[in-house]
Formats: structure tokens, C-alpha cells, sequence
């Protein structure tokens, strides 16, 4: 018999409940075994529970010195956290998803053979995170797998452009949902009522995400704007007020604030 191998998170916040969520979705929930990390043991047997890792073995506490000894660590704690874990043994991989941090750093804490800096985003959760993936080490293959069991892997050619991927994928969702929430309020003021405003506008989002797949921005623009029509007079007041600006140099900070806050 192949023996399981075992999948440590460490921390069990948003990113790893969605990395979870997904990965429990896939089928390579059978494929390891679940060990989970964190300072509220509370917090991580929800986790647990929430994710339905029946076969989670065990559960490290902040106080333990975790043994890392041939395991996959995937690292989901705030940066400043990085240190507050102990760990002995040497992992054969270690997938980070800290904003920011090098894996020159995450190798002073964690040894590991091999090493990955990834950035998903929330969409793990349905398995549909874009993921930018920069691999040190021989684990391609392992990486494709383990990522794309929650979403889309872009491997990148350095750790640089895995914190660029914030403007394009990590803090993107937030972003997204802001434009959501002015079309919501916009078809309020227009009359429509909420409910109904809230669900047209999830289903122009899941449409959109289907034309999106298959014809480029600037396609999909130039079909729906009839000279002299309706749509093309909305898009002129957007440029006039410099939206499309606005939105690069919001992903811009978000990528500079990764770079700053530790
Ligand atoms: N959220 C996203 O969309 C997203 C996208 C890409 C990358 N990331 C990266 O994912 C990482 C986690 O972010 P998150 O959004 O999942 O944050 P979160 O929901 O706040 O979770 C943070 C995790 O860090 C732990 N932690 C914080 N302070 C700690 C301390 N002093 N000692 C021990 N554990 C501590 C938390 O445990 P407690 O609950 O016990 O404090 C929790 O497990 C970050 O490095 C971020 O850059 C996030």
C-alpha cells in the first residue's frame, strides 16, 4: 500500500479555509492526510468540521514544535505570524501564501526541499482561484496538482510577479465586488428593487465570466456599443472620470503595500 502523505496547514483563516474548502472538493482529499496548525484550537476544529477533513490526524498547537519531517506545508498565516510557529524536520515542500514574503525568508523558518509562493484568492472556495505559482524546486508537477485542486495555475518566472498577481488575482475579488455593488445600487436608483437588482447583477457576472473565457475586454465592449447608443454615453462618463485609472493604480498600492508591510 502507497502511504498517505500528509498536508499540513498552518493557520486556518480565510485563505486556508478556502484552499481547504477546495482542495476537500477534489480528489486529492483521499490522496493525504490533514494536519492542521494554529494558536485556537477552538478555531481549528472548525476548520475541521467546516472542511469535513475526516481524515485529519492531528492538530498542532502554537506551544508544539511541529514536525514538519517529509510533509507538504502550506502556509496560510498573516506574515508577522510567520514566527510565532517552532517546527523541526525537513518539509519536502513548502507552499506559502503570504503576501510579500520571499521564500529566502520562509526558508529561515521552515527547511524544506523544495518551496512555493503562491497567491490565490477567495475563489478557492469553488475551486475557481486564479493562482500565480513560482516554484523552487522540482515540484511542478506536484504544484499543478495540488493548486489547481482550487483553481486556475499560472506558473510565473519569479517571486515578483507571484506579489504583481495581487493586482491580478489576490485583492482582484474585492475589487470586483465593489463594481457589483454600484450596479446593485445603481439599479436601486433606478427603481428596480434590491433582490431583483442583486440577482440580475449575479447573473451579468456569471455571464460576463463565460464571455470573458472565450473574447477580450475590448470585444466585448465594441459589441455591445452601437454608435450614438446607450452603453457607449455610461462608458464615456466612466473615462471621463478616469475609472479605468483608478482601478490600475488601486491594484498598483495593493501590490506596494505587500512589499511594505513587513
Ligand atoms: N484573504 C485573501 O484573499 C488572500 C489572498 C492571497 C493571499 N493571502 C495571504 O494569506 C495569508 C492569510 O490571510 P487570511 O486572509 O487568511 O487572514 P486571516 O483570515 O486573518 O487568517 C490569518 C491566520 O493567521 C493566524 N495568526 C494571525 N496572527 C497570529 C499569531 N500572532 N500567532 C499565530 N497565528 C496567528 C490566524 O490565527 P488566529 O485566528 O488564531 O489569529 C489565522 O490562522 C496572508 O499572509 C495573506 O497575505 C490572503
Amino acid at each position: 500500500m502507497i502511504e498517505q502523505k500528509t498536508l499540513l496547514f498552518v493557520g486556518y483563516g480565510s485563505m486556508a479555509k478556502a484552499i481547504a474548502c477546495g482542495i476537500a472538493k477534489s480528489e486529492l482529499r483521499n490522496k493525504y492526510r490533514f494536519e492542521i496548525a494554529g494558536r485556537d484550537l477552538k478555531k481549528a476544529q472548525t476548520f475541521i468540521d467546516e472542511n469535513n477533513l475526516n481524515n485529519l490526524a492531528s492538530v498542532h498547537q502554537l506551544s508544539d514544535v511541529i514536525d514538519i519531517d517529509g510533509k507538504i506545508v502550506i502556509l496560510c498565516v498573516k506574515p508577522y505570524a510567520l514566527e510565532k510557529f517552532k517546527y523541526k524536520g525537513k518539509a519536502t515542500s513548502v507552499y506559502s501564501v503570504m503576501a510579500g514574503v520571499d521564500i529566502e525568508v520562509i526558508s529561515k523558518h521552515l527547511a524544506s526541499i523544495n518551496y512555493a509562493k503562491i497567491m490565490p484568492n477567495v475563489g478557492a472556495r469553488y475551486q475557481k482561484s486564479s493562482s500565480a505559482v513560482y516554484i523552487k524546486g522540482d515540484i511542478r508537477e506536484e504544484a499543478k496538482e495540488i493548486v489547481s485542486s482550487f483553481g486556475c495555475a499560472v506558473f510565473v518566472d519569479s517571486e515578483a510577479l507571484v506579489d504583481a498577481s495581487i493586482a491580478t488575482g489576490g485583492s482582484s475579488p474585492a475589487f470586483l465586488a465593489l463594481v457589483a455593488q454600484a450596479l446593485i445600487d445603481a439599479g436601486v436608483r433606478e427603481g428596480i428593487k434590491r433582490d431583483d437588482a442583486t440577482e440580475l447583477v449575479r447573473a451579468t457576472f456569471e455571464g460576463f465570466s463565460h464571455l470573458l473565457a472565450q473574447e477580450l475586454p475590448n470585444d466585448i465592449i465594441a459589441s455591445i456599443t452601437s454608435p450614438g447608443g446607450t452603453t457607449i454615453e455610461g462608458l464615456y462618463v466612466l473615462e471621463d472620470r478616469g475609472v479605468r485609472g483608478a482601478f490600475i493604480q488601486a491594484c498598483h498600492e495593493a501590490v506596494q503595500k505587500s512589499k511594505k508591510k513587513h
